[in-house]
């Protein structure tokens, strides 16, 4: 990998499981839990404000208790030292990348300690809960939702992403199982435009055909073991 410069790297909640945070779509993961249509849709959203409220805050509450784990820091140590282009893209709306220290970070699906204001449009960090209706710092309204991106919603920042992908030597996709699009299709837009590819997951991702090379294992030995290799 001597001729590598620039990296895109995709994670997704596998890579937060081994702090304790709860996958979607493992055994006992959240969408088993609650179903996607009463919590994670505009629609949803709409019909019974209280319980889509109610079901972010307590994820709010339960990221700021977990710590980021050895994925993580690994992957802040890449993003400290290598001095070519690298964004690490993020399915993930914990905070637990910037926590180990990573600074190129793009959060595609939101961040839940922001609040989104649907009167102004502005973004607050918000670390409590919003079940009360309370009032937007910028405008006063009580019109604030989880910034987090719901099932018929557009992803954030897709111009920044494709213009990463196509600077890119190299993409990474750690920690996701490859379900939800349009991040499950970044490895066949990485393909088409020649970016060398590689899975690093527990198991075989639903998209792991696609990708050049494969490794598979916890989170907190894989990603280590690789940046180790890109560091040396
Ligand atoms: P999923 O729950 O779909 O997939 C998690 C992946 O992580 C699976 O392939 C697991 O095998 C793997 N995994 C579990 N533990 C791991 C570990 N310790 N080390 C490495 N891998 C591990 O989560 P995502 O792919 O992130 O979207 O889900 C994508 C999106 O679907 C989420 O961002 C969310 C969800 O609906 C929105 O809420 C918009």
């Amino acid at each position: 990998m001597s001729t590598i410069r620039n990296i895109v790297i995709l994670t997704g909640a596998g890579v937060s499981a081994e702090s304790g945070i709860d996958t979607f779509r493992d055994g006992g993961g959240l969408w088993e839990q609650h179903r996607v249509e009463d919590v994670a849709t505009p629609e949803a959203f709409a019909r019974d404000p209280e319980l889509v409220q109610r079901f972010y805050d307590m994820r709010r509450e339960a990221i700021q208790t977990k710590q980021p784990n050895a994925a993580h820091h690994a992957l802040a140590r890449l993003d400290s030292e290598w001095s070519g282009n690298l964004l690490i893209v993020t399915q993930n709306v914990d905070d637990l990348h910037e926590r180990a220290g990573a600074k190129r970070v793009l959060h595609m699906h939101g961040e839940h300690l922001n609040a989104w204001c649907t009167a102004c449009d502005v973004r607050s960090r918000w670390t409590g809960p919003l079940i009360d209706g309370p009032a937007c710092p910028a405008c006063g309204e009580r019109a604030l939702r989880p910034d987090v991106v719901w099932f018929g919603e557009i992803p954030y920042r897709m111009e920044e992403i494709f213009a990463a992908l196509q600077e890119a030597d190299l993409f990474v996709s750690i920690g996701t199982s490859g379900a939800v699009y349009p991040a499950a299709g970044f490895v066949r837009n990485a393909r088409d435009l020649g970016v060398a590819t590689l899975e690093l997951n527990l198991e075989p991702s639903q998209g792991t055909l696609w990708f050049d090379e494969a490794r598979h294992g916890p989170a907190s030995e894989v990603v280590p073991a690789w940046v180790d290799e890109m560091l040396s």
